[in-house]
């Protein structure tokens, strides 16, 4: 693009921007290094506004490392391979104090009499990641991937508070920053259970959680994720000058700590195997208490040089080791089994145990997965069951102890009804759980419905939360979710509340105001917020866009839904038995009643003009943003895929667009077309 603005037509803007570019990198520091705030979130937000509006107006002016990357935006659609310049080992490492008592010796030995010690630190439980500077700047982030060659993350990376963008005081001119990335685990848990309330599928671990943050396409997502990094290695080219204190991996911590980098402060400099130990015994128990999971210890020789000397081994460095923490174990008898009832139906078994203290906390209850599961460890009533602790939050059943099993004691008997409605539960072929099929009526799915239907992806009814709804149920106000939109005021009004205070009139005013503004969602969102078995956001809007009414829906055939691209059999099945059941019909009515909308509107700028045609999307364009130009396709008619293969018809080139796909396109004989293309042929 070319820079309409002469650089000495705005000089006093670039000292503006240069100036908040270090004010606000010097609150983000204090804020999230120190734990200290030197001003308001409100004059910080002032800042930060002010700063990313005079980038927007003066793009010459935005640089890649400025603090306004934090909040993200760019959208990465694949990831580019990279190779690392120093390749990405990974550590010996053990279980068992003995090795790390062989460890010690032979470094001992094969260093003979030099002078030396080890460091101690922790072994983070997250995912590894290499940063490039380069004069200062962040230049690129690299996942470890096989450790030779990984994936580009930089966008992302940019977004962790806790990664300089640009480094303060000393630093050699080029190296690379080792760590983990990590999700404490007050910000995992709170993000798991927004998904939860979202109907996403919470992750297992902050393990996963990182990882698949550092992997969004839209990197303002990863902007929320709250994850940290935590530098635990310097790697310096040898041909650079460095201090005399760069000659213990203690020295360059400390030097980078001096730069931005968040180094742990746990570190301890140990001169023998004892105090080796000591560290190892104190972190088995005190790592419960970090905010964050560790996995082990790792033990490293501290001075630069000797590690030439030690040399490596096929795939590890010979100066350093980790020792992992068993995971904890416990033998305690089943109580009892309390089987819980999902807000889909699904049954979920759950052991009551013997309270018993495990990895810090006193374990009660362990999930039992499902049938299968308890099948499988063959567990019978009355069993000690082994739990585990791992890494991991939460403890795990991980066997029966046979020994301690009582004579004649029967295998446990799985439900055949459904404890809070009595329905017999069914478990669909290929499914691992059974499940309640009364989804109507039984309580717990009946509240389920409600909470997914006013969900902020569905029907947006943010100020009805799962109390609210709870209360509506139990006072027979509501029985199924078109009732919603017929409760009246005065029903809500001085109705008791959830700690035992009552509805004001505003709560009640505000409550019936989101139910009347839902109505304007458009159809492809009311089709899902319904509920139906299978039928997810994308799925909705697929059968929404091809039948264009509910009408059109509820009288399809099997055979119509299955012509609906990637709606196959099951789900089609599941819709025919939605609309089959007269309970559900009349809902419907009710909502069609009611004035949602219930079919999509035919807007001028909806057509078929794009029918059969399959275009690629890659650069920013002028008039659309990505997502607008995605949803134009659609519109009308044509298909979006995010590869190009024999199938494209087109790629749709904006600025900037990838190298790659450009290759691939030429190479396949892909048409390009550029914006003003586009908009030809859809106005044509
Ligand atoms: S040092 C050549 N220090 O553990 C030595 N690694 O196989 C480079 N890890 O994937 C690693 N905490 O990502 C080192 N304080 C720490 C660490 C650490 C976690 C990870 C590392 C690697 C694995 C070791």
């Amino acid at each position: 693009m070319t820079n309409l603005f002469n650089y000495q037509d705005h000089e006093s803007e670039r000292q503006r921007v240069d100036e908040l570019t270090k004010l606000i990198n010097q609150y983000n520091y204090e804020y999230y290094m120190n734990d200290r705030s030197l001003v308001s979130d409100l004059e910080f937000d002032q800042l930060l506004a002010e700063l990313i509006s005079l980038e927007r107006m003066y793009p010459d002016l935005a640089k890649p490392n400025s603090p306004t990357q934090r909040v993200g935006g760019e959208i990465n659609k694949n990831f580019k391979q990279v190779s690392h310049r120093f390749p990405m080992l990974s550590l010996g490492n053990t279980y068992s104090i003995e090795e790390i008592e062989e460890f010690e010796s032979r470094t001992r030995r094969l260093l003979g009499n030099k002078p030396f010690s080890y460091t101690c630190e922790l072994k983070y439980d997250g995912v590894a990641i290499g940063l490039t500077y380069k004069h200062g700047q962040l230049v690129q982030a690299v996942t470890r991937g096989n450790g030779t060659v990984g994936d580009d993350i930089t966008t992302n990376a940019r977004t962790i508070p806790t990664i300089p963008l640009q480094l303060y005081g000393q630093y050699p001119d080029d190296f690379e920053a080792r760590g983990e990335v990590v999700y404490p685990f007050e910000a995992f848990q709170a993000f798991n259970q927004q998904r939860i309330a979202d109907g996403d599928e919470p992750f297992a671990n902050p393990r996963n959680a990182a990882s698949g943050s550092l992997k969004l396409q839209n990197s303002a997502e990863c902007a929320k994720r709250k994850l940290m990094f935590c530098m635990y290695f310097m790697m310096v080219p040898e041909s650079a000058v460095v201090p005399q204190s760069y000659n213990t991996h203690s020295g360059r911590l400390e030097a980078a700590k001096q730069m931005g980098f968040r180094v742990q402060p746990y570190l301890k400099e140990c001169s023998d195997i004892h105090e080796i130990k000591a560290f190892i015994d104190y972190w088995d128990t005190a790592r419960w208490d970090l905010p964050f999971g560790i996995d082990g210890i790792v033990i490293k020789v501290n001075q630069v040089p000797l590690w030439n000397e030690l040399g490596l081994t096929a795939k590890s460095p010979r100066w350093a080791i980790a020792y992992k923490f068993k995971a904890e174990r416990v033998s305690t008898p089943l109580l009892s089994i309390s089987y819980q009832v999902g807000r889909t139906g699904i049954i979920t078994p759950v052991a009551n145990l013997q309270p018993v203290s495990l990895g810090g906390t006193i374990v009660k209850r362990a999930t039992m997965v499902n049938a299968d599961f308890i099948q499988s460890l063959d567990i019978h009533e009355n069993d000690y069951l082994l739990i585990e602790k791992g890494g991991e939050i939460i403890p795990k059943i991980v066997g029966v102890d046979i020994e301690k099993r009582q004579p004649n004691t029967p295998r446990i008997q799985y439900i055949t009804h459904c404890p809070e409605c009595g329905t017999l539960l069914v478990r669909a072929n290929g499914e691992a759980g059974h499940y309640c099929p009364n989804q109507d009526h039984c309580p717990p799915q009946r509240l389920g419905r409600l909470e997914h239907f006013v969900s902020r992806k569905a029907m947006n009814i943010d100020t009805l939360g799962t109390e609210r709804l709870r209360i509506l149920l139990d006072a027979g106000i509501i029985h199924d979710l078109a009732d919603l939109y017929y409760i009246q005021r005065e029903q809500l009004v001085g109705l008791s509340g959830c700690e035992g205070t009552s509805l004001q009139d505003k709560s009640a005013d505000n409550i019936l105001a989101a139910i009347h503004n839902s109505k304007q969602i458009p159809f492809e969102r009311v089709l899902f917020a319904l509920g139906i078995r299978y039928v997810g956001e994308v799925g909705a809007k697929k059968i929404a866009r091809y039948f264009k009414s509910m009408e059109a829906v509820a009288n399809a055939t099997l055979s119509d839904l299955m012509q609906v691209d990637d709606i196959g059999d099951v789900t089609a099945q599941a819709i025919v038995d939605y609309f089959a059941d007269p309970h559900h019909q009349e809902i419907i009515q009710k909502l069609q009643q009611a004035g949602l909308q219930m079919a999509i509107i035919n807007d001028e700028n909806t057509s078929q003009k794009l029918k059969d045609l399959t275009f690629v999307v890659s650069g920013t364009f002028q008039h659309f943003s990505r997502d607008e130009i995605k949803s134009s396709i659609e519109q009308h008619g044509g298909k979006v895929s995010s590869s190009i293969s024999s199938k494209t018809t087109y790629l749709l080139a904006g600025e900037k667009m990838g190298p790659e796909k450009l290759k691939k396109a030429e190479s396949l004989g892909t048409t390009i077309i550029n914006e003003e293309q586009y908009l030809q042929l859809i106005t044509e």
